[in-house]
């Protein structure tokens, strides 16, 4: 009778082994302690299940009812769960998998709290998990709309919950320019549909507590084109000063010592961050080719046409971030890029395997499975452009599909997107909540244990269990 608490934790782990009898009560849970080093899950443990109703106080020693433990040999990211009939025991092959066990264990007693009129139990029985992809990427994008660095972090706090461990940070677009007091003036941030900008200390505050949360930022400043808003405040910059274009100047020799000088600055606000992505969609050609510096620029580099002049400016931009030490990730256009650029493909399902060929590794995030901006039903405003991506599809959007065996090699992993053209600050955690575990379960889980119809019992399970209101209250 009654639920499997064990089963019903999202994204679904590697391996549950239930015991053959045995429960244990959640009412006597009263004490955690945590080895050494690991006192802030035992902290955290605590301020968590007593969301649930559950009592606890931290200890120290290791006589507690519920325990932390790091054993490196589960390997990173990966970790264990027993529950006994007396206690409870929680091992990580690293803080991360500690952290990742404590989010599995506050599903686990939010679905037995939900179980009626008998003590919340939990049934004895092993969890073993670890991650199917590395990379687990969400994409947040404050340029259209601004978010509030408590969005931010609350965000960053969901995607933790659920094991995501990547947010790319589209900081600025046409619309805005989200980083104020920087080498950028603030009239870089003019068409925005609601005002804001980060101060350099909230963007260290923010990437901090990302990675508190085991969280690494990827921010992103989009050049040559979705520029309007700098090439405004940079007249020089822009093909026509008079008429500035959405695409800055890739002709003028200025251009690229400027987007330099941009990014080192972000290098430093993210000392951190191993990647650093540096654009390149969408540009069109319209400004470039009426403009005679770009046009002269093509002749002089010898260059086949104005699409090979973008290239080499975008290579020139991914060098310098490969000189400093980081990894340049770029939107997937038509053009190659060297093997040490990663490639974020969003165009089409079959794009990897043109980056591929190229020897580039890959980010799986095809606009119409991975797009959080496109309606999750029939109720949500549509644009011309957007599909419809309610959950199930998501949930379908397997990264491989059927490549596999020619793409693990390459495929860092997924990403979904949340574009905000249409989502102001109030609307992004409506926006996230309803898909983000059925994407989690695709960054996370092992193919053979993917099942929608079986995600859909445990999900439902979670939120009629108040679940969402739990990842609601944090931050
Ligand atoms: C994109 O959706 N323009 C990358
Ligand atoms: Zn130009």
């Amino acid at each position: 009778m009654g639920i499997s608490a064990l089963k019903t934790i999202v994204p679904a782990p590697v391996e549950i082994i239930p015991a053959v009898s045995g429960k244990f009560v959640l009412s006597n849970l009263k004490t955690v302690s945590a080895a050494p080093g690991l006192e802030r899950f035992a902290v955290e443990a605590v301020d968590s299940l007593r969301f649930f109703g559950v009592n606890a106080e931290v200890i120290s020693g290791s006589e507690a009812q519920l325990t932390f433990a790091l054993d490196s040999s589960l390997g990173a990211e990966s970790w264990e769960l027993v529950v006994s009939e007396n206690a409870i025991s929680i091992t990580g092959g690293d803080s991360a998998g500690v952290f990742y066990a404590l989010q599995a264990l506050v599903q686990i007693t939010a679905a037995a709290s939900a179980e009626g009129p008998v003590p919340a139990a939990i049934e004895c029985g092993k969890v073993k998990d670890s991650p199917r992809f590395g990379w687990r990427s969400f994409m947040l994008d404050p340029a259209r709309h601004f978010q509030t660095v408590e969005t931010v972090k609350r965000v960053i706090r969901m995607m933790a919950s659920y094991r995501l461990n990547i947010l790319h940070w589209h900081l600025t677009d046409s619309q805005g320019w989200r980083i104020k007091g920087g080498v950028v003036s603030d009239d870089a941030c003019l068409n925005t549909m609601t005002s804001g900008a980060y101060t350099i200390d909230e963007l260290k505050e923010i990437a901090d507590y990302a990675e508190k949360y085991f969280v690494e930022i990827v921010p992103e400043v989009d050049v040559p084109g979705h520029s309007l808003g700098l090439a405004t405040a940079y007249r020089n910059l822009a093909c026509d000063p008079e008429n500035p274009g959405i695409e800055l100047c890739i002709g003028n020799p200025e251009t690229l010592t400027f987007v330099k000088k941009v990014f080192a600055e972000i290098l430093t606000i993210f000392p951190r961050s191993r990647y650093i992505h540096i654009g390149g969609d969408e540009a069109a050609l319209t400004h470039w080719e009426k403009c005679p510096r770009c046009q002269a620029a093509v002749k002089a580099g010898n260059f086949k046409d104005l699409r090979e002049l973008e290239n080499h400016f975008m290579r020139q931009v991914a060098a310098f971030i490969t000189e400093n030490g980081r990894t340049p990730i770029v939107w997937g256009t038509g053009t190659p890029f060297d093997s040490n650029t990663v490639i974020q493909a969003w165009l089409d399902h079959r794009e990897p395997a043109r980056h591929i060929a190229n020897n580039c590794k890959c980010i799986m995030s095809v606009h119409n499975s991975y797009y959080f901006d496109y309606p999750a039903d029939q109720n949500e405003a549509q644009r011309s452009w957007m599909y419809s991506l309610p959950e199930e599809a998501v949930y379908m959007a397997d990264p491989f599909v059927i490549w596999e065996s020619s793409w693990k090699d390459h495929l860092l992993g997924p990403e979904a997107c949340l574009w905000t053209e249409y989502v102001p600050d109030w609307r992004v955690i409506q926006k996230i909540l309803p898909r983000l575990g059925a994407y989690a379960e695709v960054a996370w889980s092992q193919v053979a244990v993917k099942d929608y119809y079986d995600f859909r019992r445990r999900s439902g399970w979670l939120r009629a269990a108040g679940y969402e209101e739990y990842l609601r209250s944090l931050i």
